[in-house]
């Protein structure tokens, strides 16, 4: 009955109706139309992409000139589009020259990464900040000075200690809660802008 009410949820038929694998593409909509995150000609990391609707997403926004790589443990469940690659493996292998070896350093990160939910709130959030953390230490390792990294957190005890890790990174870190988040998820995105590079 759960199942069969989200299947019938107005995002979601949206998503099937555009083409797309997941509603989590009009989180990122929203995202991208208040913050402008890609731009034509850009190289985006995107973690945790399956099944692909983000990556999508991207891949049309950054052009034929730009460039998408998607990392997930899951498979895609998209044609990779010709101006984006995929690579399967977990984030926690993973090494910057994976990225790196494409076309150098990135304009924009994204991690819209969640563990498989065990049901169990303080769990969950403590797997979900570890992955963020994940992420920002993979952005850090690819990203050009002044780029752009966008992070799923779950709001709970860790999460103000990602924010001020975040911001020791980058000029400025804001939070937003897209509209299609559903009402229930603590979940938030961490939109950080002006990666300053050390050293
Ligand atoms: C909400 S889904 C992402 C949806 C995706 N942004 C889209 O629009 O299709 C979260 C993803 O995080 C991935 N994930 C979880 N742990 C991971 C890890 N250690 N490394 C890479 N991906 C991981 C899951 O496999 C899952 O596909």
């Amino acid at each position: 009955m759960y199942r069969k009410d989200r299947q019938s949820e107005p995002y979601t038929l949206r998503a099937k109706r555009e083409g797309y694998p997941a509603r989590s593409v009009y989180k990122l909509k929203e995202l991208d139309r208040k913050f402008h995150l890609f731009k034509k000609g850009g190289k985006v990391l995107d973690l945790g992409a399956a099944p692909g609707s983000w990556l999508l997403y991207i891949a049309k926004e950054v052009g034929e000139k730009g460039f998408v790589l998607g990392v997930d443990t899951a498979p895609l469940k998209i044609e990779t589009p010709f101006n984006a690659s995929f690579l399967q493996k977990s984030v926690m292998e993973f090494k910057a020259q994976d990225a790196l070896q494409y076309m150098g350093e990135y304009d924009a990160v994204v991690s819209d990464m969640a563990p498989a939910t065990s049901g169990v709130n303080g769990l969950d959030a403590e797997r979900s900040l570890k992955l963020s953390f994940r992420a920002l230490e993979v952005a850090v390792d690819v990203l050009k000075s002044g780029a752009t990294f966008v992070c799923k957190v779950l709001e709970g005890e860790g999460f103000p200690s990602f924010v001020n890790a975040v911001k020791r990174d980058f000029r400025t870190a804001k939070l937003a809660k897209p509209r299609a988040t559903r009402k229930e998820s603590s979940e938030l995105y961490v939109i950080a802008r002006g990666y300053e590079k050390r050293g």
